[in-house]
């Protein structure tokens, strides 16, 4: 079983030799609840560092007030075994008081296009609480490497440009989202699902299949791709749509047509779940 600490001062102790030896160290950020969408990122990081460290940590800062926070799985234990059983070197599961100690004043925050569409106006403060742990955690664990999924292209987006702006001395490693058979993405939000719900959110991923196959043909008009995939959400009954939006991969703006890399994505609330979803479009 991997070491399980939750103080930053005990990570600290346990990272003293690989960071003394200049070992790579690499860092794969959880909220926990793990699922395959999380151990194929632990698995690259096993493979490319000689340390590994997950934190587990449920971040109440990036939960807008009226949000799962509260009842977000929580289960250390089979997490810890799950990260045991692809070799990470360590687990910090901390509290909320030791990340956010009583007269905690500080934030991290991204400002600018990157959070001015996508999941950010219907999540008020949720970057900046994602920001503001990552912050903390690069700061705790000092890694060389962090491992971000691409499901949470946004996240994946406003964490690189906090890197490069706060000159954090590390590389993000981008993970390829994780599937079912069905398509549909790997999320610890699927098990607040029915079964009945878990087929009906497989529309999100074939939404943006359908825009993909126009794409394919030809299809360039950001609105025309968007209002594919929104017809295919809209055809399912259990699913109620939040958003589809086109952007620039890079900057997450606008583009008048899909003629440069591309990221559609899309939120649906399928039952009590908020779901996400993406897809890359590009020459
Ligand atoms: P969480 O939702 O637990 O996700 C942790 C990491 O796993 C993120 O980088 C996410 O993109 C990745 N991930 C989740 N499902 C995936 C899938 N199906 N395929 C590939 N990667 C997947 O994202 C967070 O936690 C938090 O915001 C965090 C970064 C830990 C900050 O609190």
């Amino acid at each position: 079983m991997p070491v399980v600490v939750a103080t930053a001062q005990e990570v600290r102790a346990r990272l003293r030799t690989p960071h003394a030896t200049g070992k790579p160290v690499g860092f794969f950020p959880t909220m926990g609840a793990l699922h395959e969408g999380h151990l194929t990122p632990m698995r690259r990081a096993r493979a490319a560092n000689d340390f590994v460290v997950v934190s587990i940590f449920v971040n109440p800062t990036q939960f807008p007030p009226g949000e799962d926070f509260a009842r977000y799985p929580r289960d250390l234990d089979a997490d810890a075994r799950l990260c045991a059983s692809v070799g990470v070197d360590l687990v910090f599961a901390p509290s909320v008081e030791e990340m956010y100690p009583p007269g905690d004043a500080t934030w991290v925050e991204v400002t600018g296009p990157l959070v001015e569409g996508m999941c950010a106006p219907h999540r008020p403060g949720h970057f900046r609480g994602v920001t503001t742990v990552c912050a903390r955690l690069f700061n705790i664990i000092q890694p060389d490497r962090a491992y971000f999924g691409e499901k949470d292209y946004q996240q994946l987006r406003v964490v690189t440009q906090m890197v490069r702006d706060l000159k954090f001395p590390l590389e993000i490693v981008p993970v390829p989202t994780v599937r079912e058979p069905s398509g549909l993405a790997l999320s610890s939000r699927n098990a607040y699902l029915t079964p009945d719900e878990r087929r009906a959110a497989e529309v999100l991923s074939r939404a943006l299949r359908r825009a993909e196959e126009a794409y394919a043909a030809g299809e360039r008009d950001p609105a025309a791709l968007e209002r594919l995939a929104a017809d295919v959400i809209r055809s399912e009954p259990l699913a109620r749509l939040q958003y589809v939006e086109l952007r620039d991969a890079e900057t997450l703006t606008c583009v008048p047509r899909a003629d440069r890399p591309v990221v559609l994505a899309v939120a649906a609330f399928v039952g009590p779940a908020r779901l996400i979803d993406n897809i890359i479009l590009g020459p």
